[in-house]
């Protein structure tokens, strides 16, 4: 009988581990367990051992039957909980994971909406190269070397002849150099300087306008830029124009907006001024004309260079100019 009892015991145990679902652990409990099953038959030969190993073979028989009981709780209650595998199944009624949505950069946001607002203008867009020779950046514009207005323009020089372009203006010269007039364009592009604080970034955007016809005059500049900045910021901003001097326009006026920091109170952004220079204008000069060939009498042009992250700080209220290129998407996010 023990020897029925020990191998009694390791087929349940073989067989415990082969249960799987409900069905198995009925078999199971039916052919060890049960009335009919193999443990009663067993314990029915206990009649038939010698008297004096009853009581050991009668606390044997209780040992196992209490072990496979215990095995079969537990491997019951390993079935009722959930597997591994079923933990890591989808839960389809999830809702989805949303990744984070790109946008344009708020500067890129800017550009475009100037761009839009001077093409309903009738203006179209021209484009030209960010490594500029020093003719058109300088000298078709007015500026031979050695003049004194080049030091304004902190120039990232490649070459002797070579650069990254400081402003938008060479597009003036090689528009006009490839066609006749009228011209009515807007010249959008990166432009370079080595300059750097809150309010000046060592590239930046700008926007050049020109129009040349017959009987063009500083009227029609105030007009086209008065209508820009009303469409730009929704409402009657105040505009300033202040004399100014470039040497490919003649006169030339720097054109200012009301601070909307401070409203014009005075302020760390306006430098206490209460104005913010947005961009640079003024009437083409004869010398540039003669420069391409054409006759200052018979035509006459204004140009303009606006600078795009003036505009867009103004528009969203930002006071340092360097947060548009730090990429922190706290600060991005906030324009999408
Ligand atoms: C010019 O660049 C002239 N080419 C503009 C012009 C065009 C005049 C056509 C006449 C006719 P200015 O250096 O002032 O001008 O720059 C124009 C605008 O660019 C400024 O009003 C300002 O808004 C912006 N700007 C200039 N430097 C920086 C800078 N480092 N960072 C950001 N914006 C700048």
């Amino acid at each position: 009988m023990e020897n029925e009892l020990k191998k009694l015991k390791e087929e349940a145990h073989k067989l415990l581990g082969k249960i799987s679902d409900k069905g198995d652990a009925e078999e199971f409990r039916v052919r060890f367990l049960g009335r009919k099953g193999r443990f009663t038959q067993v314990m029915r030969s206990l009649g038939d051992v010698a008297r004096e190993n009853r009581p050991r073979l009668g606390q044997l028989a209780n040992q196992v039957k209490k072990e496979i009981e215990e095995g079969f709780e537990k491997q019951i209650s390993k079935l009722l909980q959930p597997s591994t595998s079923q933990m890591d199944r989808p839960d389809l009624s999830l809702p989805g994971r949303i990744p984070p949505r790109g946008a344009l950069h708020p500067v890129t946001q800017i550009m475009n909406e100037t761009c839009e607002i001077f093409e309903s203008l009738g203006f179209s867009v021209a484009e030209g190269p960010d490594v500029e020779q020093d003719y058109y950046n300088f000298e078709a514009l007015n500026i031979p070397p050695h003049h004194p207005a080049r030091d304004m323009h902190d120039t990232f020089y490649i070459s002797e002849s070579t650069l990254l372009r400081t402003h938008t203006s060479p597009m003036q010269a090689r528009v006009m150099e490839a066609s006749e007039p009228p011209i009515r364009i807007i010249a959008p592009g990166k432009v370079y300087r080595n300059d750097s604080d809150i309010t000046h970034t060592p590239m930046f955007h700008q926007v050049e306008g020109l129009l040349v016809d017959k009987g063009i005059s500083f009227a029609d500049l105030k007009g086209v830029l008065t209508i820009f900045i009303q469409k730009m910021f929704e409402k009657d901003l105040a505009l300033r124009f202040r004399p100014s001097f470039f040497p490919f326009t003649e006169p030339s006026a720097e054109v200012d907006i009301a601070c909307v920091m401070c409203g014009g109170a005075g302020c760390r952004v306006c430098k206490q001024t209460g104005w913010l220079e947005i961009l640079g204008a003024g009437m083409v000069d004869p010398a540039v004309f003669a420069q391409v060939g054409y006759d200052p009498k018979e035509y006459s042009g204004f140009a303009f260079g606006l600078g795009i992250e003036r505009i867009a700080m103004l528009k969203y209220g930002i006071d340092d100019i360097r947060l548009y290129y730090e990429n922190d998407q706290r600060f991005l996010s906030q324009f999408i």
